[in-house]
């Protein structure tokens, strides 16, 4: 049913011109935290994982693994989340659908843990926005590996049915720089008979290497820009701790914030920085913006540091290629960022926006050209011109987590007050957003 905007019954009122001072510490990154759950439940013994993210998306994939037999403590903020594995083939078949909801990483990773379970049936679906979420760039590559996975349209679109098979290890090129698909080869090939070869356009994020060699596994990365991955199975993975730190996607909009919105000042604390995943503060450097990591620390294989940024003057930046798989989540903040920099931005080769969640190029140039925005859609980006003042006006997140707080952003910046429809999508990355934004409103 078309959603409208007009009768929806709680649209959010965000006052525009307001500045943000103080320090933030943002919730869990959520790519780690759905690895330490799914990593966990395959591992022989507990995973005790800290920080794990209280969001709508991991409670998903945690939802998958109880229903399959997997003991997961209760998420909730603050307490440190014990999974009790179940080995690499202990995974009971389900009595029912499995619903990853939102969540993409739930649904693509679960297809590679599946494949080769033999002869286990499992049908996986989601919400609205997942179902219409393109599958067979996983389905394809694990069915080089000896997988039956069978969804609508050629197996494109969930629900999905898995019926596990026993697979053979080869060498896959993925035609898009993607850590979930990446990461489904990956977690197939821990059973599969020989080793897997992961070749991939450019580097994708890399927690999934990381993090399963922490546990056990026989992987090498290499070739060049380390887009080649080699797993050889036969390892058992053991239960370890798990420190999640903070997710840079969600500091990105607390980030970007601070540098657009005049007399801000803020810091992120805790925040993760693998550098598969910086892009956004090569950007902001590239913008001029004032941004200083401090503290710069390593927790448990991955770096992590403080983020301190103070509004100024920002140039307009134009990113594209091998950047683009490094800051892939954050470019609506970025097309914000945009609109307050002096000249014409330029997003190329960002064509993966359009099957996230939402189609992310269409839905940010329809609401922030509802802002008065000057910008220009293209197939695969957007150039848009700073500059021209936001306004306040009535936008929609369309269901999507980072339009929601990139619109939020975009709202304290514009000439007056803005409705923004469908707030409680940001539940899915970031459920203390909106307490987050009224504290450094203050
Ligand atoms: C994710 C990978 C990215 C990212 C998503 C999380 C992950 O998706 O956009 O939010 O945890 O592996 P793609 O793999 O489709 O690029």
């Amino acid at each position: 049913m078309a959603h409208s905007p007009a009768t929806d019954p709680a649209p959010l009122t965000l006052a525009g011109g307001v500045s943000l001072r103080g320090t933030v510490r943002v919730p869990g990154d959520k790519s780690i935290s759905h690895r330490a759950l799914l990593f966990g439940a395959i591992a022989e013994g507990e995973t005790h994982i800290d920080g794990l993210l209280p969001a709508e998306d991991p409670l998903s994939t945690a939802a998958c693994l109880r229903a399959m037999g997997v003991e997961v403590s209760p998420i909730e903020a603050g307490q440190i989340v014990c999974v009790k594995g179940v080995g690499l083939d202990g995974f009971q078949e389900p009595g029912d659908v499995l619903d990853c909801g939102n969540s993409g990483t739930t649904m693509r990773l679960m297809l590679g843990l599946l494949a080769g379970r033999v002869g286990r049936h499992v049908v996986l679906t989601g919400d609205a926005s997942l179902r219409g979420r393109p599958m067979r760039r996983v389905g394809g590559p694990l069915g080089q590996m000896g997988a039956v996975i069978h969804g609508r349209k050629n197996g494109n679109f969930a629900p999905l049915s898995v019926l596990g098979q026993a697979l053979k290890g080869t060498t896959i090129r993925t035609p898009v720089a993607s850590a979930q698909v990446k990461s489904a080869i990956l977690l197939a090939a821990l059973t599969a008979t020989g080793a897997t070869t992961v070749i991939e356009p450019h580097q994708s994020r890399d927690h999934s290497e990381r993090m399963l060699r922490a546990f056990g596994a026989q992987l090498e990365v290499g070739g060049p820009g380390n887009t080649q991955v080699i797993l050889t199975p036969g390892q058992i993975l053991r239960g370890q701790p798990v420190i999640v730190p903070g997710d840079i996607s969600s500091a990105a909009f607390w980030l970007v914030a601070a540098a657009i919105t005049p007399g801000a000042e803020l810091t992120v604390e805790n925040v993760g920085l693998n550098p598969s995943r910086t892009g956004i503060l090569d950007v902001l450097e590239l913008m001029g913006a004032r941004l200083e990591v401090l503290n710069p620390r390593d927790v448990a294989g991955e770096p992590v540091g403080d983020l301190r940024v103070v509004h100024g003057p920002l140039r307009a930046f134009e990113i594209g290629g091998e950047l683009i798989p490094r800051l892939v989540d954050e470019i609506p903040v970025l097309a914000v960022a945009a609109c307050c920099a002096e000249g014409t931005s330029r997003i190329r080769d960002a064509a993966e926006l359009r099957v996230k969640e939402t189609d992310r190029l269409a839905v940010m140039a329809r609401q922030l050209g509802a802002m008065g925005a000057r910008l220009e859609e293209f197939e695969d980006g957007m150039a848009i011109t700073g500059g021209a003042p936001l306004h306040g006006a009535v936008v929609d997140s369309e269901t999507d987590h980072r339009v929601a707080m990139s619109l939020a952003v975009a709202a304290g910046i514009a000439r007056g007050d803005s409705q923004l429809h469908r707030p409680e999508a940001a539940a899915v990355s970031y459920p203390g957003f909106w307490d987050d934004l009224e504290r450094l409103r203050g």
